[in-house]
């Protein structure tokens, strides 16, 4: 039976770029089809070092009853445990000299639903029947994003200054000279480092926003999913910043954890009170497993050490290697760019003059069980069908074992190898 729908209804009950690549990513993780190639989701690598770190922290919590009791049989707060908050301030404090406590920290299920609640709690439809936007500086941004809102257009986004690198190289960069913020902006947003492209924006334009924010009475959110100190997938040399009218979100996902579903945002009071409110209605509270396995290690700092000693660099490594392998199976013919690697899990991979769509190209790759995503779902709050850049590009994700990435590399350079020949 299909029941009309509301328009809250009707607004996330569609088909949407992410819903499709959890769809694949789902489907190819549960069939277990050594034919598949998942190159797509944002699937954490199984990294056996720190899969063992989290097994054996679940064994700890498993011999204690008491715990047993506390993490499965209780409801916490709606802003999450009061000891994991202030464990996580004080790790902000001792770091990075930040005046923050545990009522600057809120435990949301997962980063997504973090941005759900802040994307639609700062912008969309207000109650004077106006409405308001979220200003992307930096476009493509993550998918995960777009399709988020329950009321109106949420976002206003704006096209990067791209620099040529060498032959097969590129970079996106802020186009300062074109940000508009006006009354209709009600935050701005960005994440860093960037999925889909790996760019991270550096310290001094990340400074820039923030006082370019201030200057509006407007907060900067930056989503850290893939950030510093945590999971600290990031190969460049930048730090994070926090001002009180900042937002800044992380999450355990990328540490190895997404099955636990928990995020953590860190802003100012007012912010997190409005997110704990929001927790309250939409779930009562959230799950405890991630902030119970975690704990001990962000009081330790250990969390600092596995980041930095054991998840940092397998990703920096593969991603260099992922290059080298994307690159030797490509013709040198074909005019493609991979953007300049920064952080998070990605290959950015933009084709210029692709004689077809990025979802065309997404759907023969299908057909061949290879998985990645097309550019043009992270293209979103731009008005510009003129810009072919935006049809032009695959993220494609290499935390997939190197046999898996390989044969998909093969694939794909097929096929698109196939549309530059000449004959
Ligand atoms: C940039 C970014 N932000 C947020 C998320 C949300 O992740 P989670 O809800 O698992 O914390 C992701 C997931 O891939 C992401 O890539």
């Amino acid at each position: 039976m299909k029941y009309p729908l509301s328009t809250f209804g009707n607004r996330l009950a569609l088909q949407s770029g992410i819903g499709e690549l959890m769809q694949d990513l789902g489907q190819a993780l549960a069939s277990g089809d050594e034919n598949l190639c998942m190159l797509g989701g944002g699937q954490p690598a199984h990294i056996p070092q720190v899969d063992q770190i989290w097994a054996q922290r679940l064994s700890e919590i498993a011999a204690d009853p008491q715990q047993v009791n506390r993490v499965l049989g209780d409801y916490q707060p709606p802003g999450g445990d009061a000891a994991f908050r202030d464990a996580v301030a004080s790790l902000f404090r001792r770091e990075f000299g930040w005046p923050i406590s545990g009522e600057n920290v809120c435990i949301t299920a997962g980063g997504q639903t973090a941005f759900f609640l802040l994307l639609n709690a700062l912008a969309g439809q207000f109650d004077d029947g106006t409405t308001k936007k979220i200003l992307l500086p930096i476009v493509p941004e993550y998918i995960g994003y777009a399709d988020q809102s329950t009321s109106c257009e949420l976002f206003r986004g704006v096209r990067p200054l791209i620099e040529r690198i060498g032959d097969h190289e590129f970079k996106y960069s802020i186009d300062f000279d074109s940000l508009r913020i006006d009354d209709q902006i009600a935050a701005i947003c960005l994440s860093r480092p960037t999925n889909p492209s790996s760019n991270v924006i550096g310290d001094e334009e990340l400074q820039r926003l923030a006082e370019l924010a201030d200057q509006h009475g407007i907060p900067l959110i930056v989503d850290n999913a893939y950030g510093d100190p945590f999971p600290g997938v990031i190969f460049t040399d930048t730090s994070p910043i926090w001002n009180p009218s900042m937002v800044l979100t992380y999450s355990l996902s990328k540490l190895g954890l997404p099955g636990t579903r928990t995020g953590i945002v860190i802003a100012d009071q007012a912010v997190i009170e409005t997110i704990s409110s929001m927790n309250a209605i939409t779930s009562l509270a959230n799950n405890n497993v991630g902030q119970a396995i975690i704990q001990p290690l962000i009081e330790s700092d250990e969390i600092l050490t596995v980041s930095r000693e054991l998840i940092r660099p397998f990703y920096q490594q593969r991603a260099a290697e992922v290059q080298t392998w994307l690159s030797d199976v490509l013709d040198d013919s074909v005019p493609y760019r991979i953007h300049r690697s920064e952080g998070a899990f990605f290959i950015w991979l933009w084709v210029e003059g692709l004689p077809i769509t990025s979802a065309e190209l997404y759907d023969r790759l299908k057909r061949r069980g290879v998985l990645v995503i097309s550019g043009h779902y992270f293209f979103f709050g731009i008005d510009d069908p003129s810009w072919d850049h935006r049809n032009e590009c695959l993220r494609i994700s290499f935390t997939a074992p190197e046999s898996v990435l390989r044969k998909g590399f093969a694939i794909l350079a097929e096929e698109i190898n196939q549309l530059f020949a000449t004959n």
